[in-house]
């Protein structure tokens, strides 16, 4: 379980946030619930290889999205993250635009969001990205060369110092190298103004920001093998053999008829992970439908699954109306949150099981989180945590008719207790605690509420949150 860590600029860790929380739940319920029934807790690996995440866990990887913070509050986008993914990509706001606008000048409040829903559902963060040559600010590429150099470094330092510890690996460089057969770097501020040697040291910074965190190069159009992958190679290759601290090579993945996925994809993960890095699938959209688009992305996921070193998956969105190239439905959700032929095919090349009927409260079945016809869903997320306990939130969607009410059933494993409840009136047998609305019951068709609770005793496991019933 990952924890929520402090950042530099930002509120804390849980601390006072849990302080102001309890202090507004003057009216909170008490029960005192004790989970000693260990063998009778729901068995999560039971249906584990339903969703892409879980799948992809089983073999030793993580399957990814990319995700904008200003959809985090639509229910279903939010259900079908939380159910399928287990490693977010912020799509845009982790970049110099977004985080410092104004030299010297840092916000994070987009990301740090898209942060804490991730650690909240135990999900990874791909960090993306440090130095890139678009979604700069003017200010940036005004710059002279003294000042240029100094305002990468501080940036790439300032930022990673603030998700220290908090993202598994980092695009430090993304798009160097020029489209087409020549090889070379590409134009931008940095290359033109501090030469070929900006890479070498914007690797070097971000390893002495966090030094846990894996240092990528990601690009595009070096899928497969060809003059600008064969660039990026011998920059690796380069990189490798005089201890330039780099870990892992991204492959943007973005497919279309004109640049479809290459016959020698899987040879072209390979040599770079010989060269003793890791390779990631990082930006996976495929443009088409139906079987053509299905089998492209089975390829993708079999291809990333033959290279021991391909460490995850991620795909550059989750409904088709949300992606960046929206017209050629490239993603493996379409606009009403409904899987895609191509959904399948990448869970079956995971090795999952698409249409698995699961337990009757599991992700995606009835009553479950994503479900659109459910009379009501539960979803779960952790809002605090602190060592020794947490503040769980269930939040409550009616399906497409009005509810009056609606209840849900949380089980925990020993030691953990629930010792509050707010918003939702609790009744406890053993292990489990069932919450009825209390004055939330009625909600329109569509709408939501939430109830929350606090549990001591430990952190991990999550609580298991079954479906949702409406009365
Ligand atoms: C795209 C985003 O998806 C869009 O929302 C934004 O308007 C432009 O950038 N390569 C990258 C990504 O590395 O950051 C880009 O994301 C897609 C291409």
């Amino acid at each position: 379980m990952r924890m929520i860590r402090k950042r530099s600029g930002t509120r804390g860790g849980g601390g006072p946030a849990r302080g102001r929380l309890r202090a507004a739940l003057g009216g909170a319920t008490t029960v005192l619930l004790t989970a000693t029934a260990l063998a009778a807790l729901p068995q999560t690996t039971a249906h584990a290889a339903d969703t892409l995440g879980a799948a992809a866990a089983e073999k030793g990887r993580y399957f990814g999205a990319a995700v904008a913070a200003n959809h985090l509050g639509e229910a279903q986008y939010a259900a079908t993250l939380d159910r399928e993914f287990n490693s977010i990509t912020p799509e845009n706001e982790m970049k110099w635009d977004a985080v410092e606008p104004n030299r010297g000048s840092f916000s994070f409040g987009r990301a740090d969001q898209i942060v804490d829903h991730a650690q909240g559902k135990g999900m990874k963060v791909r960090g993306h990205t440090l130095v890139w040559h678009s979604q700069l600010p003017g200010w940036v590429s005004g710059l002279g060369a003294t000042d240029l150099r100094s305002a990468m470094n501080n940036h790439i330092t300032q930022v990673m110092t603030h998700y220290k510890g908090e993202i598994h690996s980092w695009d430090v460089v993304n798009e160097a190298f020029q489209d087409g057969g020549s090889g070379a770097r590409r134009s931008s501020p940095f290359q033109d103004k501090l030469g070929d040697g900006f890479i070498e040291e914007a690797f070097r910074t971000a390893r002495a920001a966090d030094p846990n965190a894996k240092l990528c190069y990601n690009d595009y159009n070096t899928d497969g093998v060809n003059a600008k992958s064969n660039a990026v190679y011998t920059m690796v290759r380069d990189f490798k053999s005089r201890g330039v601290p780099i870990d892992c090579v991204g492959f943007q993945s973005h497919f279309n008829p004109n640049s479809p996925v290459p016959s020698d994809y899987r040879a072209n993960l390979q040599r770079f992970a010989d060269l003793g890095v890791d390779v990631q699938i990082t930006e996976l959209d495929i443009e088409g439908s139906g079987q053509a688009q299905a089998t492209n992305y089975g390829n993708v996921v079999r291809a990333c699954l033959a290279v021991t070193r391909c460490t995850g998956i991620t795909v550059w969105g989750i409904p088709d109306k949300y992606s960046w190239r929206s017209s050629g439905t490239p993603l493996l959700f379409d606009d009403n949150y409904n899987k895609k032929p191509a959904y399948d095919a990448a869970l079956s090349a995971l090795g999952g099981t698409p249409g698995d009927p699961g337990d009757p409260g599991g992700p995606g079945d009835p009553g479950g989180p994503g479900d659109p016809t459910a009379a009501c869903t539960a979803t779960y997320s952790t809002a605090e945590q602190w060592s020794g306990g947490y503040n769980g939130k269930v939040m409550i969607t009616a399906g497409s008719s009005p509810i009056t009410g609606w209840s849900v059933d949380v089980t925990l494993a020993s030691p953990q207790q629930v010792v509050s409840v707010w918003n939702g009136s609790p009744t406890s047998n053993g292990n489990v605690m069932t919450v009825r609305s209390t004055w939330n019951g009625s909600l329109a068709a569509g709408a939501s509420t939430s109830f929350g609770f606090t549990v001591n005793g430990g952190t991990t496991p999550p609580p298991q949150v079954g479906a949702c019933t409406a009365s």
